[in-house]
């Protein structure tokens, strides 16, 4: 994506590579803590497990985690602890969201339901949320848990929620924001609020935080169905199109089949009950015509923008200009 968020002047910004070598050390604990924490004497789970983390993936949510908790002053260790839980249950929901999407590929390698199947896929996946939710015990603090648990409920919350919605071409904008919001943006918040909870901020700093992960959360999965009708194969990872052929109404195609008439909606509104990848290349030419992309990606950035107000009055930190530049790069990213 290329759009330019209008940044209010001498905002400060860190650039993604300033953001990892802030961050750096950080994420090398948590790497090390999760490698240590998925170990099972199962073999199959430490198969598939270990396939799908050692494939990476861009590992935002731990980032801020870790960003949230320092920009607020924290100095302890634990925030180490929460960003490898946020990952844990974030690599859990990919796992699930593959078989119900059918997904191929994911992380630039096949998932793990296409090599394993679906039901070895499910049940490592249980094993990942509950491999959480031990290391959640571990920190015995009663409100983190009641914010992971109020979490991970709205989460599946939202992944039903969207399953009600699956080849409807009826579906509007406004659900479609109520599906994200809970499948996707929920564990960027809870991600920002509980870095501020573990620095004992005052309530309005961790609102702040939590405003701005869910605003982040938002403008990522906007980004990122832009990114299914357009990013480059081999660059995102994924295959283009999953969204389309498991008929799922995303923002693009909502707003085009809202702008078009006649025959050229009939198709379109077709190809989606019908889950019909053989038609993506007329959707994304209509997609396209309709200046879809573009109202898309206009989207993404006011939740962008959001998300950077939300920052205003918070200390100014080295961290606190990373997390600004996190949210940038939610909407620039091409993978
Ligand atoms: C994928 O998240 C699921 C969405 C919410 C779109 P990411 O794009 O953060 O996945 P990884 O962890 O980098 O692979
Ligand atoms: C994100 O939605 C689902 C989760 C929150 C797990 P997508 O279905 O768009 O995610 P990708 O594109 O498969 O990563
Ligand atoms: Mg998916
Ligand atoms: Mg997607």
């Amino acid at each position: 994506m290329n759009a330019v968020l209008p940044l209010p002047p001498a905002a400060n910004v860190l650039s993604l590579t300033e953001i990892q070598r802030l961050a750096g050390p950080d994420m090398q604990a948590v790497d090390s803590l999760i490698r240590r924490r998925l170990a099972s004497d199962v073999v199959l789970i430490n198969q598939i497990a270990e396939h799908i983390v050692s494939a990476g993936g861009k590992r935002l949510r731990p980032m801020l985690v870790l960003l949230a908790a320092r920009a607020l002053g924290y100095t302890g260790q634990d925030h180490v602890q929460l960003a490898a839980i946020i990952e844990f249950i974030h690599t859990s929901t990919l796992l699930h969201d593959d078989v119900v999407d059918e997904s191929q590929l994911r992380r630039g390698r096949k998932t793990a339901n296409a090599l394993w199947g679906n039901a070895a896929s499910v049940l490592v996946g249980d094993f990942l949320y509950s491999r959480s939710f031990q290391l959640m015990v571990e920190l015995d603090s009663m409100r983190v848990m009641r914010i992971l648990a109020d979490t991970t409920n709205a989460i599946a919350e939202g992944e039903v929620l969207q399953l009600l919605h699956v080849h409807n071409p009826d579906t509007d904008e406004a659900a479609y924001l109520r599906v994200i919001e809970r499948k996707t943006a929920v564990l960027f918040a809870a991600a920002t609020r509980l870095g501020a909870v573990l620095a004992g901020a005052p309530p309005e700093q961790e609102e702040a935080m939590a405003r701005f992960g869910m605003a982040l959360g938002n403008a990522f999965q906007i980004a990122d169905d832009v990114l299914d009708y357009t990013a480059d194969v081999d660059t995102l990872g994924k295959n283009l199109g999953d969204d389309l052929a498991e008929g799922k109404a995303t923002l693009p195609l909502i707003h085009a089949l809202s702008h078009s008439e006649g025959e050229s909606r009939e198709r379109m509104a077709r190809a989606l009950v019908e889950g019909d990848s053989s038609a993506l290349p007329e959707i994304v030419a209509a997609i396209r015509r309709c200046g879809s992309l573009d109202y898309s990606r206009d989207a993404a950035l006011r939740y962008a923008s959001d998300a950077l107000q939300a920052l205003q009055g918070l200390p100014e930190t080295p961290q606190t200009a990373a997390l600004r530049g996190l949210a940038l790069y939610a909407v620039q990213r091409d993978f």
